[in-house]
């Protein structure tokens, strides 16, 4: 480790920033209707970061006290080489690294959990917004859900943990959540109820987001949900379902203040860093990392500054201030 060694990176607001989001592609092998357009431009590969370049970005982040590094997409398992990046940033674990996990739509573990696990991957989140085959090859434009079905089972079996993440949207999933209670905590999985966030190029004609608090208050004729005492992993909120046990989260960019819990940091797969989900302030870590490949301590000194520029929260509101060459698939929402 480099004698540069500072951390933990605090921002302006106080927030200690601890967690990195790592967009390893932007490629994805569906088009789910709320994230990318159906004929989407994906980067030309020169301009993305290698596997080594992801690894140095993520071990300066190790060394400025990140505890935890989720890698996304795009579909981060679309992305050739991808265990040993995680078997590469597994090496930081116990030496001030927590945790690697992934966020994934699911498709493609039914072949990659085991090696995943034993590279150290220790959780999963899946994309998963219906349990009803129409519905989902709807979403996802080109997905099949026994595919992700079958990748989640696998998870499960290789020991990693899984969360669902549940994108709620009018008419496509919104009467149908005790369901994906009922499927992911009978499963021992933790589900998250997300609201759709507004990102550029996906058609106007989606189906609109429901405020979460709307399906909380549905759900709450139902089930017993019980607040969970802490907010340790930022801006989400979590419940704990008392007739299954299972954790149900609450993910509310769109109807709540959100972003005074706010620990992390995302990385694009071009090597932006991107300080806010729905702000425009980002850092061009690429040209830092091109320019001096072998200064660490250069690397470190841009991301220490970058923090200066993390915005207090983000403009939704304003759909317009998100950069159109910054939807979720590039920043891994
Ligand atoms: N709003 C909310 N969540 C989104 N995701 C992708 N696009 C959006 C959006 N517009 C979610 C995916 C995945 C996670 C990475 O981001 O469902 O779970
Ligand atoms: Fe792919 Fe995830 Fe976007 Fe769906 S939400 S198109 S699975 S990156």
């Amino acid at each position: 480790m480099s004698a540069s060694h500072a951390g933990p990176l605090v921002d302006r607001f106080a927030r200690s920033i601890e967690y990195l989001r790592v967009s390893v592609t932007d490629r994805c092998n569906f088009r789910c209707t709320y994230c990318m357009s159906e004929h989407p431009t994906f980067l030309p590969k020169q301009e993305v970061l290698s596997l080594d370049e992801i690894d140095r970005i993520a071990s300066a982040f190790v060394g400025l006290g990140v505890k935890r590094i989720r890698l996304t997409g795009g579909e981060p398992l679309t992305r050739r080489g991808i265990v040993s990046l995680v078997a590469s940033l597994s090496r930081h674990l116990g030496r001030g690294l927590e945790e690697v996990t992934m966020t994934t739509n699911g498709s493609l573990l039914s072949d990659m959990a085991e090696d995943l696990a034993a590279a150290g991957l220790s959780r999963v989140n899946v994309s998963l917004d219906t349990l009803d085959e129409a519905m989902f090859a709807r979403v996802s434009r080109i997905g099949k859900l026994s595919d992700v079905l079958a990748g989640l089972y696998a998870a499960r079996r290789a020991g990693l943990a899984v969360r669902l993440n549940t994108v709620v949207q009018a008419g496509v999933n919104d009467r149908a959540i005790d369901d994906l209670i009922a499927f992911a905590h009978g499963r021992g999985m933790g589900l998250a109820l997300i609201e759709a966030m507004p990102t550029p190029g996906v058609s106007r004609d989606r189906p609109p987001g429901v405020p979460l608090s709307e399906i909380r208050a549905d759900l709450q004729k139902r089930w017993t949900l019980t607040d969970a005492p802490e907010r340790a992993f930022g801006p989400a909120r979590y419940v704990r379902v008392e007739e299954t046990g299972g954790r149900l989260g609450f993910i509310t960019p769109m109807s709540k203040g959100f972003c005074d819990a706010c620990n992390r940091v995302r990385l694009t797969c071009d090597g932006r860093l991107v300080l806010c989900l729905g702000r425009r302030e980002q850092v061009d870590l690429k040209t830092v990392l091109r320019g001096q490949p072998d200064d660490e301590a250069a690397l470190q000194a841009a991301i220490a500054a970058a923090m200066g520029a993390k915005p207090r929260r983000h403009a939704f509101d304003h759909a317009e201030r998100i950069p159109l060459d910054r939807g979720m698939w590039s920043t891994g929402g």
